[in-house]
């Protein structure tokens, strides 16, 4: 593959005394949405957050857009161009909508045609834009935190389940967002357990188990093997 935006290379993870990530190897092509799928447990969230670097990595490197970044700090990351969107929400409740978005788009001001797209993709963020964070439905906390990381363009966008627990219009809205996003050209590191919106969204995939990637592939490939599904996740895709 040709100059990957993101590629980690034997990438070991220690959590307290457990060895968590066991040799990861992952490529992220430029301009395409890869898939990082797996089952409950297997070191999705602690991939991506050695990628953004809550974790430091105990072995292994950290290659983003041609610069290695396994050293360095979090802020440096983001300044890279790296944005995260975590399983648990990385909103601030006791700031408004409006203040969570403006904290977002570090480098200046908001951008008034982004936050356009972003208030067509998420209307109830324009309806709720003075309210407090921490008002909002679960669902609107998830388009909140969603939205935060879509205030400025990043050269990598993380994102950890971003359509877990919602119902299931909301899993839509949720949907077509990020394929906006997908078409807008960003690439894309996307840990999704809903298979339905994993196939719309994917082009890539790697699949985890046990610390370590154990497929990679076209997600037209997965989409179509049952087979391979049950193998490589213990579940076909079309239970979800
Ligand atoms: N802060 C922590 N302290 C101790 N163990 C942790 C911590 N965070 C994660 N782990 C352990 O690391 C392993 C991988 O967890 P991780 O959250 O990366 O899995 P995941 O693939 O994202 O799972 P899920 O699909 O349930 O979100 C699990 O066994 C988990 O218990
Ligand atoms: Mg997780």
């Amino acid at each position: 593959m040709s100059d990957p935006i993101l590629r980690l290379s034997g990438l070991y993870t220690d959590i307290a005394q457990y060895h968590i990530l066991q040799g990861v190897d992952l490529e992220v092509p430029r301009g395409q949405v890869t898939m990082l799928l797996g089952r409950n447990g297997v070191g999705k969230t602690t991939t991506l957050r050695s990628i953004i670097g809550h974790w430091q990595a105990r072995a292994g490197s950290i290659t983003f857009d041609g610069a290695d970044v396994t050293a360095l700090p979090v802020a440096s990351r983001v300044k890279a161009g790296m944005g995260y969107v975590p399983e648990d929400m990385g909103i601030f409740t006791d700031l408004t909508v409006e203040e969570n978005m403006r904290l977002a788009a570090r480098s200046g001001p908001l951008d008034a045609a982004r936050l356009e797209w972003i208030f067509g993709a998420f209307p109830a963020l324009k309806t709720f834009w003075g309210a407090e964070a921490g008002n909002l439905s679960g669902g609107q906390k998830q388009m909140l935190s969603i939205a935060r990381v879509m205030a400025e363009e990043r050269k990598l966008y993380l994102i950890d389940e971003p359509t877990k627990g919602l119902a299931p219009a909301i899993v839509s809205t949720m949907s077509r967002a990020l394929r906006d996003l997908k078409e807008q050209g960003a690439s894309i590191l996307l840990v999704e357990q809903n298979f339905a919106v994993a196939r719309a969204l994917g082009d890539s995939v790697a699949v985890m188990d046990d610390g370590k990637i154990i497929w990679t592939g076209e997600m037209a490939e997965l989409a179509e093997n049952k087979a391979l599904q049950e193998q490589l996740m213990g579940l076909s895709m079309e239970v979800h």
